[in-house]
């Protein structure tokens, strides 16, 4: 449970909220046994009543009827106090947490997004958040609850008979214990059918995002078989955690069963011997039910510590881990835009395949260079270490003399103006696709502008909602050259100093080519460019270009 510790920060930062919801626990149930000493009186009276044949006082009892009433209104009312401070307590530490994590993803370096795949970090986010909650919220209210409780009932059963006393507790710790082992093996069980529900719904994803390439090769068939294997396996360890979920309920009615018939046994005795009122049994029988709750939850409590600590742990690996790319930014001045790599060396920790070898290069300020280069040859390496989405293994980079690593990596990104091969648009408008760079608006004369110098301004105008169609999922599909040309939109729109187009012309024809390089000439003037392609026609205008 160590890595629990860390969550004792979020309990400091919010101590009023548990330290008043303790203390509604207390009173909460102060309110609640106390119904066992009216219930007592109660008894008692009636057994007068009937031993010595004395007329039925009606005020009497209607008083007994509204205390009760009272106290269980006033029991449920600081019950509903307690839910209000530490739920919601649990509530704000899982949006701290979630808050926490995302902002820390975020800082994480493009290795670390290869390592993990997609549905464990969002498993993290959501699932793991959400166990650690049911510790801070349900389980610390429980263990309030079970413990105040525990004293309280204790204190009002010595008071009258500890023989009984004994007797009502001995089997509440075996309780404990076999709920425990239920609820740890419904736990168990549920992990299985949370992987398995994993599994499938993984399945399902994949199939929807390939279902041109499935129906393509009319492969459906096999994706249905597929599918129902999985839905099998689920149902199977659906079943299995029902069966165990179906023993809980039964064991609780037992145990109370058990503990009632030795009140009832006992407390006869002692009646008999008028040790004790018959009252007195009435009352036990009451602090019975009120004990058997706090003392099962204590077995759930238990197996919803262990699950949240083992969530916490596989947070803290996240949140442990730190980028590689180390922004220790020096160089405050503006990026101009010379650029040489010296002996640069990289190799992909992951995959260990060496994509760049002693690679030296100058790049002056202003000037265009065209790099080309077999598939595979490390083309896309050099924009991946010019963005600093990954470090040099070898070898230095230097921007304006200076090692790259020296600027603020912020600022870095910022002044360079980067098309990826593999384009990626937001399920957003056009608009803020292409504006996407900064924050700071951009004027529908320079998103317009940016289209057009990018030429898909046309192809923009002829949708009809134009620069407010949305694109992606939700919206609009683009054609792979609209794509491409959107992108190159949204790298030009800032005027960066340094623009990288890594292979961003290979879905155009020869002259669309034509006219987006025309048009961005007079962009590349005075900007350092790096154009990677395939296409000898996509390099013409660069003053120089390199064979990799
Ligand atoms: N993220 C990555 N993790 C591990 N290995 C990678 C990664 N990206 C690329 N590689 C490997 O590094 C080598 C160089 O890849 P790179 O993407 O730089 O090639 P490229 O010249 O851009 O090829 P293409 O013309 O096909 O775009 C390849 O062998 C590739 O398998
Ligand atoms: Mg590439």
């Amino acid at each position: 449970m160590h890595s629990l510790k860390s969550i004792n920060a979020y309990f400091i930062k919010y101590k009023w909220r548990l330290l008043m919801g303790a203390l509604f626990v207390v009173f909460s149930t102060i309110f609640s046994i106390y119904q066992g000493v009216i219930v007592r009186d109660a008894t008692n009276e009636i057994v007068d009543l009937i031993a010595n044949h004395k007329a039925v006082d009606n005020t009497k009892f209607i008083v007994f009827g509204l205390t009760l009433l009272g106290l269980a209104l006033t029991s449920g009312f600081f019950l509903f106090l307690m839910r209000q401070t530490i739920i919601v307590m649990s509530r704000y530490i899982e949006f701290d947490q979630k808050n926490e994590l995302y902002t820390h993803y975020q800082t994480l370096d493009a290795a670390f997004y290869k390592n993990n795949s997609t549905g464990d970090l969002m498993n993290r986010i959501s699932e793991d958040v959400g166990k650690v909650r049911m510790y801070t919220g349900p389980a610390i209210m429980y263990l309030i609850n079970t413990f105040s409780t525990v004293v309280i009932v204790l204190a009002f059963m010595l008071k009258i008979n500890w023989q009984l006393t004994l007797l009502v507790f001995a089997p509440l710790p075996f309780l404990s214990f076999v709920i425990y082992k239920v609820s740890d093996l419904i736990n168990k069980r549920s992990t299985v059918v949370q992987q398995e529900l994993s599994k499938l719904t993984s399945h399902a994803q994949e199939t929807f995002s390939a279902i041109r390439v499935i129906k393509a090769y009319a492969r459906e068939k096999h994706y249905i078989n597929e599918l129902e294997t999985l839905n099998t396996d689920f149902k199977k360890h659906n079943l299995r955690l029902a069966l165990v979920e179906a023993f809980f309920q039964p064991v609780m009615v037992l145990m109370i069963g058990v503990s009632v018939i030795a009140t009832v046994w006992y407390g006869g005795h002692l009646v008999i011997n008028k040790t004790i009122e018959p009252g007195n049994i009435t009352e036990f029988i009451l602090y019975v039910y009120k004990l058997t709750w706090p003392f099962a939850s204590l077995g759930w409590v238990t197996s919803l510590i262990q699950r949240a600590s083992a969530s916490q742990t596989r947070i803290n690996e996240f949140l442990k881990t730190k980028s590689s790319i180390i922004n220790t930014p020096e160089i405050k001045t503006n990026i101009e835009g010379d650029i040489e790599f010296k002996n640069v060396g990289f190799t992909y920790s992951d995959s260990k395949i060496e994509a760049l070898k002693k690679l030296n290069l100058k790049i002056e300020k202003g000037k265009t260079i065209g790099i080309k280069g077999q598939i595979g040859a490390g083309k896309s390496t050099i924009a991946n270490l010019m963005t600093r989405l990954y470090d040099t293994t070898s070898g230095e980079i230097y921007v304006d003399g200076q090692p790259i690593k020296k600027y603020d990596v912020f600022a870095l990104r910022k002044s360079i103006g980067y098309v990826p091969q593999e384009v990626f648009l937001f399920s957003d408008s056009i608009r803020n696709n292409i504006a996407f760079s900064t924050n700071h608006d951009y004027s529908e004369q320079e998103v317009i502008q940016a289209a057009k110098d990018a030429g898909v301004y046309d192809n923009i105008m002829a949708f009809p909602e134009g620069f407010d169609t949305v694109v992606g999922e939700r919206g609009v599909t683009l054609s792979g050259g609209q794509k491409q040309r959107i992108s190159i939109a949204r790298a030009v729109i800032s005027k960066p100093q340094i623009l990288i187009f890594d292979d961003c012309l290979s879905a155009v024809d020869v002259e669309t080519e034509e006219l987006i390089l025309n048009n961005l000439k007079s962009i590349m003037k005075d900007k350092t460019t790096i154009i990677i392609s395939h296409r000898d026609s996509a390099l013409r205008y660069a003053d120089k270009v390199v064979e990799l």
